[in-house]
């Protein structure tokens, strides 16, 4: 029987963007200043978020794309290089939440190319200016290679005034064992 690989380099996905469910995640509240906006092909970076729920006060907005990336991961590592290349990130599924009840927003995604997933760089693009005088910080998870540039590319992808905060990664395969060090991240990042 095939095995079906989960984590890591060569996971697949169910085809559809998301692991749990098919309808994307939506916690929107009138009260709430944290929001967390994640992209999630094959799992591992919305288990990191469903986690977050459980430490934070937070409202929580999925991204989709009209095109979900292929279950296959050789086959989305082929998609995402070609729209890296051609710098034409992927249309969302949705328009971008409106983001101005929110100080704190956390992006959660995986690292694809040493980099924020391309999901996640269609998205800082729409959001452009609503993301001015706010703060941010990315969570990701990866293989192994850690956040890469993801620090460099939230500075250049957002108006100068938003406070780019440190980031948190972690490799795919120890986030459980890792939950003390991202519950202390999302301490750090709340009381900043
Ligand atoms: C298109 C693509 C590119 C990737 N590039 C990297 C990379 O550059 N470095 C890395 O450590 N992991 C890379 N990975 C692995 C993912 O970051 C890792 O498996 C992550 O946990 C997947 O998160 P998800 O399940 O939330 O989609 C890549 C995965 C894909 C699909």
């Amino acid at each position: 029987m095939m095995k079906i690989k989960t984590t890591g380099r060569g996971a697949v996905s169910d085809g559809q963007d998301t692991n749990t469910s098919q309808a994307r995640t939506r916690v929107l509240s009138p009260t709430a200043t944290t929001l967390i906006i994640y992209f999630s092909r094959s799992g591992n970076t919305e288990k990191q978020v469903r986690f977050a729920q459980t430490q934070l006060t937070t409202d929580v907005y999925e991204l989709g794309v009209q095109h979900p990336y292929p279950a296959s991961y050789t086959a989305s590592v082929a998609r995402a290089t070609a729209e890296r290349e051609a710098q034409q990130w992927p249309a969302l599924s949705d328009d971008s939440p409106d983001l101005s009840q929110y100080q704190l927003i956390l992006l959660a995604h995986p690292i694809w190319a040493m980099t924020l997933a391309n999901p996640m760089r269609a998205f800082l693009v729409l959001a452009g200016d609503q993301l001015a005088g706010k703060q941010i910080a990315s969570f990701s998870t990866n293989a192994g290679y850690g956040s890469g540039e993801t620090q460099r590319v939230l500075q250049l992808l957002t108006p100068s005034d938003t406070e780019v905060l440190p980031n948190y990664s972690v490799q795919d395969t120890q986030a459980n064992g890792d939950r003390k060090a991202f519950s202390r991240w999302l301490r750090q990042v709340r009381s900043h």
